[in-house]
């Protein structure tokens, strides 16, 4: 069968959201390379914070994140297809070889870097805290609002993870064999119904980082956005 011609609007339709990670990771980076922002007004730069750490290993948290890995596998590489769509002219060409070929072998090491995910997480909120007191006394502006709702995507992404999941309950096949064992189903079910929306967090918790970087950049530039709540 023939490949169907995708008109350029088309392909964009069909790959909103990955062209969406790209566009919003361009942009993003390119800004933090052109203009580095590290602190301002009290507001620490979520890319900053903290500085080394921030974008080798939660990147690549994110790099291997289910969400991006489908993406990424099915709309770039198209290894392997959700499901073929002859409309486009799509074939199962080669069997999948997913996780276990060159660089790709580093979406094993995800579980891993869940551990740098949770580790970094206490840093945003104090970056919070610390917009709320850098003038001595307690304000809070919109910025710091910004800043709250960056940590709070970011921890709703990565406790929504689907190898934190395992980590909770998913690991056990026998809840009634185990110690605290109903404490545990409890916990895994409550977590599985946060996972079932983890591919909606994982786009926010993207759009939130970089808002967050961009709102820090109008106030470096002097605009007039850091309205004073209290
Ligand atoms: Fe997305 Fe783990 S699967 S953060």
């Amino acid at each position: 069968m023939s490949k169907k011609f995708l008109f350029p609007y088309e392909f964009l339709e069909v790959n909103w959201r990955l062209w969406s990670f790209i566009a919003i990771l361009t942009a993003g980076f390119g800004a933090l390379i052109t203009f580095p922002v590290a602190e301002i007004s009290g507001y620490i730069d979520p890319f900053y914070s903290p500085t080394v750490l921030i974008v080798p290993l939660p990147g690549l948290f994110r790099l291997t994140c289910y969400a991006y890995r489908k993406d990424y596998h099915r709309h770039i590489f198209h290894h392997p297809l959700g499901c073929v769509n002859v409309e486009r002219g799509e074939v199962h060409s080669q069997p999948y070889t997913g996780e276990v070929n060159g660089l790709f072998q580093l979406e094993n090491l995800h579980r891993y870097f869940l551990y740098a995910g949770i580790l970094i997480l206490p840093f945003f909120y104090f970056d919070f805290l610390h917009s709320l007191t850098f003038a001595g006394g307690l304000t809070f502006r919109i910025g710091s609002l910004v800043l709250l709702a960056n940590a709070v995507a970011l921890t709703s992404w990565t406790f929504s993870c689907h190898a934190f999941r395992h980590l909770v309950g998913g690991n056990i096949d026998c809840y009634s064999c185990v110690t605290a064992g109903a404490a545990r189903k409890s916990l895994f079910d409550a977590q599985s119904w946060w996972n079932s929306h983890h591919e909606a967090l994982a786009w926010i918790s993207l759009l939130t980082i970089f808002f967050a970087d961009l709102y820090l950049r109008a106030v470096s530039a002097g605009l007039p956005v850091d309205l004073r709540l209290f």
